[in-house]
């Protein structure tokens, strides 16, 4: 399997076939255990930001700078894709450039674009689709806490959003039985369900949409939920706080999974309304260090897609 994945793109979690994501995720065990010396030296990644970002930006330059590389970050005001300047005019710019290019955009379709006219990688780092970096770093950190994915039942909670899509499709993959408990109006499209389902009668998993939390959530070994207002969402939010009354993930919820559960967030997180201080602060609480682990997931990805190592 070693190479293959050597100057593919990353759009969707997807992207990836089952046996390279979890390779990828044992290299990123790897690379945190033993650490690594600086294959990427005299490789450059530029970064292409729409949207803000603390973590996966910070993930994505630390992971590159401690591999040895460089990274250029354009801000949402320096990019202007595809308003400043065709997408396909800055793919061929920049892939004269650079070895890898992150695009973080509001529109799926920039992304896919970019990677069409750009002959060096590009990975997804977050649209309104999907945001598969943030998948493989969830799944690292069940992988750490459980020391499994096969058989783990994680709930999502909240909005058939760009995150829980990605983990959705990555738990398929791996072998978990993902379910999602979303108000009506925000469950998943049928499109990604039915693919989702396609995988995970490949990998022994399981997908099920509910609408009640307390039914997702019933002796689950994780318990996730994300934001009800995404990025690019803003003028929804009353209405999406009106929808999503009931789902915040609080003591009392997390007490219906396991009592070994672990509450995940890919955060920013905003307490009070998907998930209240007292869970984010708690004993179950893994938020930090499944921030963390984006790092080491990116640094896996990063090698593979460049270097063709540990894919
Ligand atoms: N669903 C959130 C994720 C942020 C990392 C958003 O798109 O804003």
């Amino acid at each position: 399997m070693s190479g293959s994945l050597c100057g593919r793109d990353v759009l969707s979690i997807a992207d990836l076939k089952a046996g390279e994501l979890r390779s990828l995720l044992h290299t990123a065990l790897r690379l945190k255990v033993e650490g690594h010396g600086q294959p990427l030296t005299g490789r450059t990644l530029a970064l292409l930001f729409e949207k803000p970002s603390l973590r996966t930006r910070l993930s994505f330059e630390v992971a590159m700078r401690s591999l040895g590389g460089n990274c250029l970050y354009f801000s949402p005001q320096e990019v202007g894709l595809g308003v400043r300047e065709p997408v396909k005019d800055v793919a061929r710019v920049l892939e004269r450039h650079v070895d890898c290019i992150a695009v973080r955009t509001f529109q799926q379709e920039k992304v896919e674009e970019m990677a069409r006219y750009a002959s060096v990688p590009v990975i997804n780092a977050l649209s309104d689709h999907e945001h598969p970096t943030q998948a493989m770093a969830d799944l690292l950190t069940v992988l750490e806490a459980k020391g499994r994915l096969e058989g783990v039942t994680l709930a999502f909670v909240g909005d058939g959003n760009n995150v829980a899509r990605s983990l959705c499709l990555g738990a398929a993959m791996c072998g978990l039985h993902f379910r999602i408990a979303s108000p009506q109006g925000y469950e998943l499209p049928a499109d990604l369900v039915e693919r989702a389902r396609a995988l995970a009668r490949e990998s022994g998993g399981s997908i099920a949409l509910l609408r009640r939390p307390e039914e997702a959530v019933a002796d689950a070994d994780v318990v996730y939920t994300d934001v009800w207002t995404s990025m690019g969402q803003e003028g929804e939010a009353e209405a999406r706080r009106r929808a999503f009354e009931g789902y915040t993930v609080d003591t009392g919820l997390l007490a219906m999974a396991r009592p070994d559960a672990i509450f995940m967030h890919d955060l920013p997180a905003h307490r009070g309304e998907e998930v209240t201080d007292e869970v984010m602060e708690g004993p179950q609480s893994v938020v930090w260090q499944q921030a963390e682990n984006k790092t080491h997931a990116i640094k896996a990805l990063l090698l593979a897609l460049l270097v063709g190592e540990g894919g």
